[in-house]
C-alpha cells in the first residue's frame, strides 16, 4: 500500500505522515529531506546551485540515508548526521532553486521508487501523487492558508528559540510555494485523483483520523 501526500510548505505533512505511518505500521519518506539534503551538500562544497552538472556529479557519490523507524527521523548524508542542519534558513530558502533542476528530480525520484517498491509506505512531498508514485492507493493533497502555517512554524521556531518575524515567514512560505509551483519540471499540483484537506482550522489527531478513515475505506 502506497500513500502519496503532497502539498504547499508548512501545511503539516510531514508531522501528519509519520503520525499516520506509525498507526498503520508503514514506513515514512521526507522527500523534501532529500532535496534539502542535496541542497545541504551543495551549499556546503561551494558549488553553483545553477551548475546542474557538477551538482549531479557529486550527487551520485552521495548516500542519503534514513533509518526507517527511527523515532528522531535522522537523515545522513553519507556518514555525517544532517538531519538538524538541513532545517537550517540557508538551506530552506535554496532548496526550490536545486529542486528545480529536472536532473536532480530524475535522480531523486529514482531513489523515492526504489525506497517505495520494498515496503508499504506514506511519503511526503510536492509530486508523490503526480510523479512519483502515480498509482498510490490514496492520494492526499494537504493545504492550510498561509497565515496559519506561518503561524504554526512561528510555534515551533519559539519553542525552539529561532526568533524570524512572523511576517518574514509569511514571505518565505509564499515564495517557496510560487517557486515550487511554478517550476517547469514536475511543479506542485494536486493529482486529479488526489482528495483535498484543509487543515487551517482542523487538529493534528482531527486530520489523522480523517486519512485512517480514507485509508480503511481503500482496503
Ligand atoms: O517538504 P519540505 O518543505 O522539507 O521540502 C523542501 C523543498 O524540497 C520544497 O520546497 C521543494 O522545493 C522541494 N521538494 C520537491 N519535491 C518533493 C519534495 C520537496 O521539489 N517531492
Amino acid at each position: 500500500m502506497q500513500i502519496a501526500i503532497d502539498g504547499p510548505a508548512s501545511a503539516g505533512k510531514s508531522t501528519i505522515a509519520k503520525l499516520v505511518a506509525k498507526k498503520l505500521g508503514y514506513i515514512y519518506c521526507d522527500t523534501g529531506a532529500m532535496y534539502r539534503t542535496v541542497t545541504y551538500m551543495a551549499l556546503k562544497d561551494q558549488l553553483p546551485l545553477d551548475d546542474e552538472t557538477t551538482i549531479l556529479q557529486h550527487l551520485s557519490q552521495l548516500q542519503i540515508r534514513f533509518a526507517p523507524g527511527d523515532p528522531e527521523q535522522r537523515v545522513f548524508m553519507n556518514d555525517e548526521d544532517v538531519t538538524l542542519a538541513i532545517r537550517e534558513p540557508d538551506v530552506t530558502n535554496n532548496v526550490s532553486q536545486v529542486a528545480a533542476l529536472p536532473g536532480v528530480r530524475t535522480e531523486l525520484v529514482e531513489r523515492q521508487r526504489d525506497i517505495a517498491a520494498k515496503h508499504d509506505i506514506v511519503m511526503d512531498g510536492r509530486d508523490i501523487g503526480t510523479t512519483v508514485l502515480p498509482h498510490a492507493a490514496l492520494k492526499i493533497f494537504m493545504v492550510a492558508s498561509v497565515s496559519e502555517r506561518a503561524n504554526r512554524r512561528y510555534k515551533e521556531n519559539v519553542q525552539k528559540g529561532i526568533k524570524t518575524p512572523l511576517a518574514t515567514l509569511e514571505a518565505e512560505i509564499a515564495e517557496r510555494d510560487r517557486k515550487d509551483s511554478q517550476r517547469k519540471v514536475s511543479p506542485l499540483r494536486q493529482a486529479a485523483d488526489a482528495i483535498r484537506i484543509d487543515t487551517t482550522r482542523m487538529t493534528i489527531e482531527e486530520v489523522v483520523a480523517k486519512i485512517l478513515a480514507l485509508v480503511a475505506e481503500k482496503k
